[in-house]
């Protein structure tokens, strides 16, 4: 347990890098699951969501070798087909393991995820995949177990198109006898990163991106190399990080047009944005003006950035409307926000965030991961003393932010608690 301690007031200046991405190294991580040899994924940022990954993949019996942000996965050792509760309570994405065993031993049985702090995320979708593609599936004492004698391409649409779902439904289908198409499939950035990987593997599979996805399967795979994609939200967090200290701050290491939806909202709201071929520069001349936002699929506004444009907003000029239609309780940061003299009112899945001058140093609890990015960011722009708690939800997305604040100049001390 730890929490920062902030002094806020000082505009961030500098430059940083981006670390890879966490939405990108979960799935390829348990994709490793999907064959008996080794495999090197690079870029894999040091994170607890990561180490949670690696330790599903261990408690299954595979072989990891981490060495700086390199991580090797060798998979021939599994044995074990099941994730108990524990492990599957500390991170949702652990359910990610399921695609890549059912395809490779044709069952499995995980822990039933339930809800987490931003909502209910139901697994419907991804078992409704699983079963089209012939596994039986039960549901029984907090436990889904999957088998699949035979695993058979199929048509699958979805009914809202799930990156979770996507992906295991990508996993399971590229060992899979025939072709399975994935109508309404997520186009985020990271699905293609898990094709691209998949395909180097010798996997057969064309459309991520697009919202079909068509997975031809194959008999064999083999082991390969592959750089995870650099992650798109860290670097939204920072370019929110400028805009609201009031900075200068330049952003490597990034996929532009991944940022493109956190772009136009930050150009809308003022702020001077640059873009270069792998980097983006935010700097704020002049208070930032009011913006409404709507939570979207990719490439709409990723939900991930909607706490951290909240902090933004709580300081802008005029009152901004901010919609979120993924998830039904991640306003959980207006509360703490308020704590800190934000004028927010929530109204089901809208927040009318009406600018205030100034905000002011509180303390206040990090309830998830986004939401303590939010407090981060208002902490820093804060007058006088902010105390966050709950760092631990931070360290699940966010590589030593607090090194990487101060060296922007921020004041920012972490603790313990
Ligand atoms: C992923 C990201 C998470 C991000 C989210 C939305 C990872 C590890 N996590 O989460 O950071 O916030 O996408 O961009 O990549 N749903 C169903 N049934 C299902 C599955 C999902 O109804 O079977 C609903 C969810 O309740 C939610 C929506 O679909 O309302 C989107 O969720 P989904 O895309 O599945 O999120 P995750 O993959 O869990």
């Amino acid at each position: 347990m730890a929490r920062y301690f902030i002094t806020g007031g000082k505009p961030l200046r500098g430059e940083i890098r981006v670390s890879g991405s966490k939405n990108a190294t979960l799935p390829i991580l348990a994709a490793c699951l999907l064959h008996g040899a080794p495999n090197v994924i690079s870029g894999v940022p040091a994170l607890k969501d990561v180490d949670t990954m690696c330790a599903v993949l261990s408690y299954l019996g595979a072989r990891i070798y981490r060495h700086g942000d390199v991580v090797r996965v060798d998979s021939t050792g599994v044995q074990n087909l099941e994730v108990g509760e524990e492990l599957m309570r500390r991170m949702r994405a652990s359910n990610l393991v399921l695609g890549p065993l059912v395809g490779r031993f044709r069952c499995a049985r995980i822990s039933y995820p339930g809800g987490c702090n931003i909502g209910s995320r139901p697994m419907n979708l991804h078992l409704k995949g699983l079963r089209a593609m012939g596994a039986r599936i039960e549901e029984r004492f907090g436990y889904i177990t999957v088998e699949a004698p035979r695993l058979v391409g199929a048509e699958i649409h979805l009914d809202v198109p799930s990156v979770g779902a996507t992906e295991n439904i990508m996993m399971a289908a590229v060992l899979a006898r025939g072709v399975t198409v994935i109508r309404n499939a997520a186009k985020e950035p990271e699905v293609v990163d898990l094709q691209n990987f998949l395909n180097r593997m010798g996997a057969r599979i064309k459309g991520a991106g697009t919202d079909v996805i068509r997975i031809e399967g194959v008999e064999h795979l083999s082991s390969v190399e592959h750089t995870v994609i650099p992650d798109r939200i860290e670097a939204g967090t920072h370019l929110v990080a400028a805009a609201i200290t009031g900075g200068d701050v330049r952003v490597t290491n990034v996929i532009p047009e991944h940022l493109e939806p956190v772009l136009a909202k930050l150009r809308e709201m003022g702020l001077e944005v640059e873009v270069g071929d792998d980097w983006v520069r935010v700097a704020a001349r002049s208070r930032p003006r009011a913006v409404d936002i709507k939570t979207l699929p990719y490439p709409g506004f990723p939900t991930d950035m909607q706490p951290q444009m909240m902090a933004l907003a709580a300081l802008a000029e005029g009152t901004s409307i901010i919609t979120e239609t993924i998830f039904e309780n991640r306003f959980k940061q207006a509360g703490e926000l308020r704590r800190m003299g934000a004028n927010i009112k929530v109204e089901g899945q809208t927040a009318i965030v009406k600018g205030v001058e100034k905000l002011t140093g509180a303390s206040v609890v990090a309830t998830d991961l986004r939401a303590g990015a939010a407090l981060v960011l208002a902490a820093l722009a804060a007058e006088n003393g902010t105390v966050v708690d709950g760092v631990e939800h931070i360290d699940r997305g966010y590589e030593r932010l607090e090194q990487k604040y101060a060296q922007l100049g921020a004041r920012i001390l972490r603790v313990p608690a």
